[in-house]
């Protein structure tokens, strides 16, 4: 007992010495929305945004040393499910695993007719980030790509239809950089050819949208959606990310295909919550004797993408934030917004547009150059990556030119679909890149960012 005492407070003085540690010695920019701006300091597109919160939260369960998933990442996945306003969700390794889970979950014999098999179709858009793709293609079905729409860069909506065929079994799309797409009528069209839809909402957390009178935060309208949680996103853990559904067949996929394969649904370190291990008359799996130990039966070709207990923990304090940061990063959008609106209405750049019925928390500020501007992509870019602001361009640009889908003399490399033109994702590819907006730019550095884009437009 008195040791447990002991162990209690010498607990809590490493976890306030750590608190005093972080307040004292972490960057000043990490906890000062105004933190002081000289003009050619370093503008980051995004940057970590925690307190002594995330450190203390750190150290405790670094001293509990549990590692793998464990309370930290209980809470987190039940708050997680909360704030998205979802029955289930599940803590994973990154945003792109989560994509992976979600995309292979629909391969689960569990889904009978519904199941996405080899050579199936699955529609997305050609402009966007490679691993809301990819695990398309790694899960042995074709990607049908369709058009963009500007100035909200999401799906253009009215080629859908286009994209259609007999094999077509599910959607995947992103918010792009937080702006969600037309929801509604995505939601509809899925609706009409009976398919899945799974929502990459890595870029998009906090984003709200209003369907016939109700509003929720993005990634809860689809069957399935993901988050990333490496650091630049809306919130973070380090690496990582989730993968959250209402439905109850869907989460039982996801947590198998997440936990190795397996069927037993019990967490880390705990046996048989389920009853079902060496139950024979619970086990009636494959061809496996009566009572084999159900931790040990596999119903999918799974994978390991769990996360730790540490990386929880700090996802925990990080969703406290979540508001605020949301906020935050809305105030600045409409800080360059209008500090730029003079430069799109003489005709030299496209202003990002929210899609109707929208709230987006966005991730960057994206800007395209107009066709008679005289300076290029690549010259603004200098111009500005010179004076210390940092810009990104719209990830893949039109992912089917990247050398992982072709050739440079036209050869194809993977098998995909392509429904009607790809032009404003060449346009993307070309004219388009992103600034930040992230929680801790502030006033001084959109009014700097702005007026480096003006002049570097204007020479
Ligand atoms: C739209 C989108 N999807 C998926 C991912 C992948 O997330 P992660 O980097 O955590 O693998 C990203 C990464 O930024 C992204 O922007």
């Amino acid at each position: 007992m008195a040791s447990d005492k002991r162990e209690r407070e010498t607990r809590k003085q490493i976890v306030e010495l750590a608190r005093q540690y972080a307040k004292k010695f972490h960057p000043l920019h990490d906890f000062d929305r105004e933190a002081p701006f000289k003009e050619g300091d370093r503008i980051s597109y995004a940057g970590r945004v925690y307190d002594d919160e995330e450190i203390a939260n750190l150290v405790e369960a670094a001293l509990e040393f549990w590692l793998t998933p464990g309370r930290f990442a209980r809470d987190f996945e039940r708050e997680l499910a909360r704030v998205i306003g979802v029955n289930s969700a599940f803590y994973c390794s990154s945003g792109s695993n989560a994509n992976l889970l979600a995309l292979s979950a629909l391969t689960s014999p569990l889904l009978g007719d519904r199941r996405l098999l080899r050579g199936d179709e699955v529609i997305t858009v050609a402009a966007g980030f490679p691993t809301t793709v990819f695990p398309i293609v790694q899960n042995g079905a074709i990607p049908v790509f369709v058009d963009i729409a500007l100035p909200t860069y999401n799906v253009d909506i009215t080629q859908l239809e286009n994209a259609v065929s007999h094999k077509t079994k599910a959607v995947i799309l992103a918010h792009t950089l937080g702006n969600p797409f037309d929801i509604k009528a995505v939601k509809a069209f899925c609706k009409k050819y009976n398919l899945w839809l799974i929502e990459d909402n890595c870029d998009a957390f906090g984003s709200e949208y209003t369907l016939d009178g109700k509003t929720g935060l993005t990634g809860s309208f689809g069957d399935i959606g993901t988050l990333s949680f490496y650091p630049p996103h809306h919130i973070t853990t380090g690496e990582g990310g989730a993968v959250f559904t209402n439905d109850p067949l869907l989460a039982k996929i996801l947590l198998s295909f997440r936990d190795w394969g397996r069927d037993c649904v019990c967490p880390s370190g705990k046996d048989n919550v389920c009853g079902a291990r060496f139950n024979s008359a619970a086990n009636t799996y494959g061809q496996l004797p009566a009572g084999f130990d159900h931790k040990y039966t596999y119903s999918h070709i799974g994978y390991n993408f769990q996360a730790t207990d540490l990386g929880a923990s700090i996802g925990l304090a990080q969703l406290k934030k979540l508001a605020d940061n949301t906020a935050a990063r809305r105030e600045n959008f409409d800080r360059l917004f209008w500090a730029l609106k003079p430069l799109e209405d003489s005709g030299a750049i496209i202003l990002p547009q929210a899609t109707p019925n929208a709230n987006p928390s966005w991730f960057g500020f994206p800007i395209t150059i107009a066709e008679k501007t005289k300076r290029s992509r690549l010259e603004v870019a200098r111009f500005l990556e010179e004076r210390g602001v940092q810009i990104r361009l719209l990830f893949a640009g039109n992912i089917v030119r990247q050398p992982a889908f072709v050739t440079s003399n036209g050869q194809k490399l993977v098998d995909f679909r392509v429904a009607g033109d790809l032009i404003n994702s060449d346009r993307v590819m070309n004219d388009t890149f992103w600034i930040g907006v992230y929680p801790r730019i502030g006033a001084a550095r959109c009014e700097y960012m702005a007026r480096l884009v003006t002049q570097a437009l204007s020479q």
